[in-house]
């Protein structure tokens, strides 16, 4: 196996720092310069949302990629896309809370009255939350062998995540579908591994 299989290439950081930060800046970009359409909060919640789950499906195919391609050296990108992960969810959260809900828990019952799918979401949120605080190097020398079982909660957020997505569904089934497939073709060495160990 050659050097940059097992350790990386230099370059490989920097320009997946670039890749993960180019969807917010294209964000910005397009709310600074007033191009998010006709509804600018609907546009800012739905960008937000798929750059979560597409970040999402990309850390849940590491694992599966890292054996096919022989490179253990993806592994080592996987706590970096885990924080863009968080980084863009809590983004698609802040949306939601300032622009949907105001701030005002009588507005965000309603909201939850009205479009059950958010419970979804905050739930995926929720189980992300002790991912997102311990993707630290403290953290994972704190926890050990734990972190690794801690982080296997990203298959119950990924599962969450897409439940929210296929909820909200109002005239195409295509991202939703193509969301469920990619997770579950991602699921499937995973599940095997648990059938043949039993
Ligand atoms: C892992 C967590 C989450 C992921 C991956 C995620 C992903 C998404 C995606 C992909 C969409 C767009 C669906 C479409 O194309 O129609 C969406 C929409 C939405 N999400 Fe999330 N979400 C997450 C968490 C949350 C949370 C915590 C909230 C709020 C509590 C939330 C509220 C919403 C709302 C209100 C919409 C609909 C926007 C609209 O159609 O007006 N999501 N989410």
């Amino acid at each position: 196996m050659s050097k940059q299989a097992v350790s990386g290439v230099p370059w490989a950081k920097p320009v997946l720092h670039i890749l993960c930060l180019l969807p917010f800046a294209y964000i910005v970009w397009a709310a600074l310069s007033e191009s998010l359409g006709t509804d600018p909060v609907k546009a800012l919640i739905l960008l937000t949302g798929e750059w979560s789950i597409r970040i999402l499906i990309l850390i849940l195919a590491i694992t599966p990629l890292r054996q096919w391609l022989n490179m253990p050296a993806l592994l080592r990108y996987r706590r970096m896309l885990g924080l863009y992960a968080w980084f863009y969810v809590n983004l698609h959260f802040l949306v939601v809370l300032t622009y949907l809900f105001a701030w005002d828990w009588q507005i965000a019952q309603e909201e939850l009255l009205e479009r059950p799918y958010i419970v979804a979401g905050f739930l995926a949120w929720l189980f992300m939350l002790p991912l997102g605080v311990t993707s630290n190097n403290r953290a994972v020398r704190a926890l050990g062998r734990n972190w690794r079982k801690l982080h296997k909660l990203i298959y119950v957020v990924a599962i969450l995540a897409w439940v929210h997505v296929f909820w909200q569904v109002r005239s195409s089934y295509f991202d939703a579908a193509l969301y469920g497939t990619l997770i579950l073709l991602l699921f499937y060495p995973r599940l095997k591994k648990i059938c043949e160990t039993r």
